[in-house]
């Protein structure tokens, strides 16, 4: 009422929009645009033809308009604004014109194999073109947490609906749905869970695993799973959703399924090559970036590092170098994306870049294929992504900074020419992108830990996991190797079959060894503590924030909940008071009582809750070496206490510790720690350690010595009577 009260013709609304924009609804003209980013309610500035007289009483008699039928109103025009537009907005992308023909391809067809390049619209307009047609419960499964978070956002706003009512998202230990949920997105994780409950899907009319191409863990899995179902569920539709023209193996897959090819409207994007390898990949993308933002004409760009750390890294330097360009040049947005940013920041990549400005944005993978950031045209691609590969023989699984395959450096490029021509610039030479990049990424099934899908497959009955009908197998010795944890975690039983144990660690939506901490605090009495934990340690290793600024003051915060050297467990147990941990484990309480686990606390025996966390990792199991180094004790491979571990600062070091996790960085780093008593080993463990495996490094440089000095089965008897002594104190 500042600006367009005296006309009385015009309404300012001034809202998340940066720009100013013009329509027109009912009989007001709407001026949409935003103000000093303040948005609280006495910063909305109005006039409705048919309010004019409330608003005018008001400005006179000097009022503040709180109004709330006004705000609803006004709420509501805005809404339906938003409708208007992106109902437009839907006719516009690529898919729209083969909606027709597409569902009736789905009616003529059980199972269709759908193809388009990314931003054709596949994800957020399938389900609801289905939705339209008619079809009641369609699941949507994404590859990541964020991508089926924020596309049921998108599809909420685009059907007008509240987000978690006729539109939901699924993820773990998140569930935005209601009994009113008919178009649900979902991590393939979620969906695997469903399986467990509901082994036909009966719920679902259509299942739409998305984002096929990316081969991940679950959707592999869900292949197998969902190909089944089909077969005896005539009326189920299943739909595979893919973003490469590499549809045939898909095809092949599902019994010679048709493939759907929705064409493209990619406009040329230009590639550009470096002349020499660089040897710095992330100051390259920084100086390239930079290059762009100087010289070249409007235009997002996108950057796609490595993780979160480095996209910090990016970030703090492009802000510091572009404070030293003058005021000529125009303003440089900074924006990072990646999994673990909090939501709300999550959703500022989406803003538009106001003019002149060049917005950059420092994503992971994430924005290759699940998300499509709308006005990039420069992309810059340092040619690399973290990969978690896995050592079967050892166990470890490690993430490592590794070329991408050039099907994902074609899927990079793509993404700046979407709406116009694009240019790439690719951090690497062209005879490394012929010579040295492979063509597809290793699935992730052929590169990871399988402890999860075995529990996950034997749960739902399927024994015989050697002969599963895989797309890609994984290699048979790790899927050994995980029967082998689930046997020594008591999950599986000599026959491979799943124990009761097995059944009961099958229901938490955890790692194997999380689940089987908690089954085993039943025994220790302490499920109350154990589930927190097993909380914590869920929402990963962001609990300590440590703000590159700050870090002295951040460790010294996180050493006060280290008193008394207790280690890395039970210091989580005194912070929890995080919000998210708090949720996950009212979850878990609640399937506490599902597999009959008494809630019991023990807070005053911190043995027993070490001792239920030692009853699920001990194959993590390290012991000190003279250098201040550890050895695992299975699998001899040196490792080192992570500089996070309150129990680094510790003098002397704990002789023998329990992880929970190796990260390879510059070396392997144990992370979250806490000390053992090596006899415990062997009373919780039988099975899988010996005496010997558990000796104290003391007596066994005794019988290295007897060794040397007398003959073998003299030093043997040494050897017994040690242990002999050791098994009496124990
Ligand atoms: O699945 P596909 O890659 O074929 O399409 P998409 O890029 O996910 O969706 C097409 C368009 O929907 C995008 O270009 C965005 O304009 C919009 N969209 C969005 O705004 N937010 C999302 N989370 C997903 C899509
Ligand atoms: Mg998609």
């Amino acid at each position: 009422y500042r600006d367009g009260g005296e006309s009385g013709r015009k309404m300012n609304l001034f809202a998340e929009q940066d720009a100013w924009e013009e329509h027109q609804i009912g009989k007001a003209t709407v001026k949409f645009g935003s103000k000093d980013k303040k948005q609280s309610a006495d910063n909305y500035e109005f006039v409705f033809e048919d309010q004019i007289d409330f608003i005018k009483a008001s400005v006179m008699e000097g009022d503040k308009i709180e109004d709330e039928m006004l705000m609803e109103s006004l709420e509501e025009s805005k809404a339906n604004f938003t409708l208007e537009k992106l109902k437009e907005e839907r006719k516009t992308l690529p898919i729209y014109p083969y909606r027709d023909e597409l569902l009736k391809a789905v009616g003529d067809h059980q199972v269709l194999i759908i193809v388009g390049e990314t931003g054709s619209g596949k994800t957020p307009q399938i389900p609801q073109y289905l939705h339209e047609d008619g079809y009641t419960k369609i699941g949507c499964t994404q590859p990541r947490r964020v991508a089926a978070m924020s596309v049921a956002a998108r599809v909420s706003q685009e059907m007008g609906v509240k987000l978690g009512h006729e539109v939901g998202y699924s993820i773990r230990f998140e569930d935005c749905t209601s009994d009113k949920t008919v178009l649900k997105y979902m991590t393939g994780g979620m969906l695997l869970r469903e399986f467990l409950g509901e082994p036909d899907l009966a719920g679902y009319s259509v299942i739409m695993v998305d984002e096929a191409h990316e081969r991940t863990l679950s959707t592999d899995i869900l292949f197998g799973l969902v190909k089944d179902v089909a077969r005896f569920r005539p009326d189920l539709k299943l739909l595979i959703s893919s973003a490469t023209l590499d549809a045939e193996k898909f095809s092949d897959y599902f019994d010679s399924a048709p493939i759907f090819k929705i064409p493209g409207r990619r406009y040329p994007v230009e590639i550009h090559y470096t002349k020499a390898p660089e040897a710095d990949y992330l100051d390259a993308a920084i100086v390239t970036a930079l290059q762009i933002h100087v010289t070249q004409p409007p235009g997002d760009i996108l950057v796609f590092l490595t993780g979160e750390e480095e996209i910090e890294t990016a970030e703090e330097i492009l802000k510091h170098r572009t404070r030293g360009l003058g005021a000529k040049i125009a303003e440089l947005i900074i924006r990072p994306i990646y999994a673990n940013l909090p939501t709300d920041m999550q959703a500022k990549i989406f803003e538009p870049t106001p003019e002149g400005a060049h917005k950059v944005v420092l994503a992971t993978n994430i924005a290759e294929t699940s998300l499509t950031i709308d006005g990039i045209k420069y992309v810059i691609d340092p040619g690399f992504c973290k990969m978690k590969s896995y050592n079967p023989r050892t166990g470890m699984e490690s993430l490592l900074v590794t070329p991408i395959s050039k099907a994902s450096a074609n899927q990079r490029a793509g993404r700046s020419g979407r709406t116009g021509p694009g240019k790439c610039f690719r951090l690497y030479t062209a005879y490394n992108y012929y010579h040295d990049l492979e063509d597809n990424t290793v699935p992730e099934i052929q590169r990871t830990n399988l402890a999860n899908v075995v529990l996950t497959l034997k749960s739902l009955g399927i024994h015989d996991l050697l002969n599963f009908d895989f797309m890609d197998p994984p290699p048979s010795e790790a899927l050994l190797k995980a029967l082998e944890l689930q046997y020594a975690l008591g999950a599986l039983n000599k026959l491979g079959e799943l124990t009761k144990v097995g059944r009961r660690m099958a229901e938490f939506p955890l790692d194997p060894m999380l689940s089987k901490m908690i089954v085993a605090s039943d025994k220790y009495k302490c499920s109350e503590e154990i589930i927190t934990i097993a909380a914590m340690l869920s929402i990963g290793n962001s609990i300590f924030y440590r703000p590159k600024d700050k870090q002295v003051h951040a460790d010294t915060a996180r050493m006060r909940f280290h008193e008394g050297n207790v280690g890395d467990h039970i210091a989580l147990l005194k912070v929890r008071s995080i919000k998210r941990a708090r949720d996950i484990r009212d979850q878990l309480e609640g399937l506490l009582e599902r597999v009959e686990i008494e809630p019991t606390s023990s807070l005053n025996d911190l043995e027993a809750i070490k001792k239920a966390v030692t009853a699920s990792f001990f194959p993590h199991s390290a012991r000190l070496q003279k250098n201040g180094s550890y050895r695992t004790v299975k699998h001899p491979q040196t490792v080192y206490l992570h500089q996070s571990s309150g129990l680094a600062q510790v003098e002397p070091l704990p002789r023998w510790v329990i992880y929970h996790e190796l990260v390879l960085t510059t070396k392997e780093y144990m992370r979250q720690v806490t000390e053992l008593k090596p006899e415990w080993l062997v009373e919780i463990a039988p099975h899988y350690y010996q005496l010997k495996d558990a000796e104290d490094c003391l007596e066994q440089r005794k019988c290295q010595r007897a060794k040397d000095i007398w003959p073998l089965h003299e030093a043997a008897a040494v050897e017994d009577q040690v242990f002999t002594k050791k098994a009496r104190l124990c």
